[in-house]
């Protein structure tokens, strides 16, 4: 079964990326990139990878109410089954995620519920854990609070540098970002 979803991505994009190139595996089909800002590289990437995508400008709207609108104008061009978030750096209003209730997903760097927000890497290498991870859970209203997918433990050595973890994180995330969804949108979880 392949369903299809929406990527929101507000930077680098090598998340969406990378659920681009294993779509199959995840069973999804990506219909559309939505980005929160023209100077989001994953636009580039989707180009590059003939995915279509819509620049959703937050600093272009008034307040999020606005910004919302414009997303779900922007959504409502395509068949969206799923929003799945990659980097997205922008918390939704209670009202948005109520009207894709359990539909929306997304990828933290942390083992949740440590180090929720916005720096889930750096804070748990500050805080000197010997284990983190990457989580994959629903969107609920709250803040990195909805319900859990999966998980996957990333342990910090005592050689590890900031960004020596964040090449880890992101190669765990790059693996179970792809089972997660396949799971969830099978229905397993
Ligand atoms: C990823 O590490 C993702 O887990 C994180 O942003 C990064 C995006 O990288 N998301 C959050 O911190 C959400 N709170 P990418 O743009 O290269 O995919």
């Amino acid at each position: 079964m392949v369903s299809n979803v929406a990527v929101f991505a507000s930077g680098g994009g090598s998340n969406f990326e990378n659920l681009a190139l294993k779509s199959a595996a995840a069973g999804i089909e990506i219909q559309v990139l939505i980005a929160d800002s023209p100077d989001a590289f994953a636009v580039k990437r989707a180009e590059k990878l003939n995915i279509p995508s819509v620049i959703v400008d937050r600093s272009a709207y008034a307040g999020k109410h606005e910004f919302e609108k414009g997303i779900r104008e922007a959504l409502s061009e395509f068949d969206i089954e799923y929003i799945v978030l990659a980097g997205f750096m922008r918390i939704l209003s209670a009202e948005f995620i109520n009207d894709f209730k359990d539909r929306i997903i997304n990828l933290h760097p942390s083992l949740l519920p440590s180090f929720k927000g916005r720096n889930g890497i750096e804070d748990a290498f500050n805080y000197g854990v010997k284990v983190t991870g990457v989580t994959v859970h629903y969107v609920d209203a709250g803040i990195d609070t909805g319900k859990i997918i999966a998980q996957a433990a990333v342990i910090i050595e005592d050689d590890d540098t900031l960004e020596s973890l964040e090449q880890k994180i992101h190669q765990t995330e790059y693996e179970l970002y792809p089972e997660a969804l396949k799971k969830v949108l099978d229905r397993r979880v």
